[in-house]
């Protein structure tokens, strides 16, 4: 504890204090536990914040993980290719709700939704129009901790001192305002000329304390951004690869947006990855000369590199299938089972620590409780939440 302290910076939390909240120092883990340093096991109920889709020293993972290092540490993706992404991409072409998509990597989920925004800034300009300025966000909002991301962000989390830095944007009600839908299609249909995009956390707004909307709402509200021609970007870091009882929760929704943000579970919480996926439309207009204008002149230096997942498609495939079928106790898929869990499953759709755990967890660590009973509403829209994603072992 005292080694950390000395020379570990930790995210969200205060250093003058960190000593005294009895933080747990991780030295392994086993499925769904971790192990401190001192040899306390501990349920790794927050699933290390969501990343940790499978469990800790999952065999294939850890195999498909040294096989990769075995091959090559890193290669760029910027101007070239490499074999790994090309597979992992064409399996994700296979899942997403996004039509005939492309996919630009990068390493955390801010930094996806950061790429969607100027993405859309530019597919506007690329055809254009430069005057798309602003972006539309709602309230209880969270896209991250880059200054794109908490200027979408509704706020807290400590964001209040870069108030200063945070961009303006369009501001419509939350999930947390039962009205939130109407409300912001009116807002919407006001802003329509100013806005480059819509974002959206579908379905669920999980930093917000777990804000479940219905999906008829989401889907009409897509509905409406789409028909005037605005791009949708969907937030599905957190509720993206079987949280919500369907794959991604834009699927229940009944849309497919045209930018698409994923994380978190992407790698089972193996490496650092998150992505950008594009439809056609948007990605046929950044074609054009080399090194022309229509380029989009972004990336990142871990973005999509060769030891991404840890298996071409291991990681994805297993996150997949435990989220599309019902499982084996590792989460794999058991082989010969092909029967369809419905979506009030509780065994596919992790997302939330229980109300409990997040208290307890909370209380030990002095942090705010993510919203109460009420914040974790389970089961409402059909989506089912569960304790942690070893439920779906
Ligand atoms: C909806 C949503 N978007 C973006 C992020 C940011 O992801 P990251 O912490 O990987 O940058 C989060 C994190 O919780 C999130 O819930």
């Amino acid at each position: 504890m005292q080694r950390d302290a000395a020379v570990v910076w930790h995210g969200f939390t205060q250093m003058a204090t960190y000593a005294d909240n009895a933080p747990i120092v991780v030295e392994r883990a086993e499925g769904r536990e971790l192990i401190d340093v001192d040899g306390n096991r501990y349920l790794d109920a927050i699933s290390s914040l969501w990343v940790n889709t499978l469990g800790h020293r999952v065999p294939e993972l850890d195999k498909a993980l040294t096989d990769q290092a075995a091959e090559v540490a890193h290669s760029t993706l910027l101007g070239n290719g490499n074999r790994t992404v090309i597979e992992l991409s064409e399996a994700l072409a296979t899942r997403v709700p996004v039509d005939e998509m492309h996919v630009l990597y990068a390493s955390d989920g801010a930094a996806a939704v950061e790429q969607a925004l100027k993405i859309a800034f530019q597919f506007h300009t690329n055809r254009g129009t430069s005057t798309r300025t602003r972006y539309l966000a709602l309230g209880g909002a969270y896209h991250g901790d880059t200054i794109g991301g908490i200027s979408l962000g509704a706020g807290g989390f400590g964001t209040t001192v870069f108030d200063p830095l945070r961009f303006d944007v369009v501001r419509a009600p939350g999930y947390d305002d039962p009205s939130w839908c109407d409300t912001a299609i009116g807002i919407l249909e006001t802003h329509a000329d100013e806005l480059a995009a819509v974002v959206v956390e579908p379905l669920v707004q999980g930093a917000a304390g777990i804000q479940v909307a219905e999906a008829p709402d989401v889907e009409r509200f897509a509905h409406a951004v789409q028909s005037v021609g605005l791009l949708l970007i969907a937030d599905e870091v957190a509720t993206g690869f079987g949280r919500t009882g369907t794959l991604f929760a834009s699927e229940q929704c009944g849309f497919r947006p045209d930018l698409l943000c994923l994380g978190k579970g992407l790698t089972g919480g193996y490496l650092p990855m998150s992505a950008t996926v594009a439809s056609k439309a948007v990605y046929d207009a950044f074609l054009g000369e080399d090194l022309s204008e229509a380029t989009f002149y972004h990336g990142h230096s871990y973005a999509g590199t060769r030891s991404l997942p840890p298996s071409p498609c291991g990681t994805f495939s297993s996150s997949t299938s435990s989220a599309s079928s019902p499982t084996s106790r590792n989460g794999l898929r058991s082989s010969g089972d092909d029967s369809t869990p419905t979506s009030s499953d509780d065994r596919t759709s992790p997302l939330c620590v229980d109300t409990a755990s997040c208290a307890a967890w909370s209380s030990h660590h002095r942090r705010p409780t993510c919203g109460g009973a009420d914040a974790c509403a389970p089961r409402r829209s059909g989506v089912a939440f569960s304790s942690a994603p070893w439920a779906t072992w």
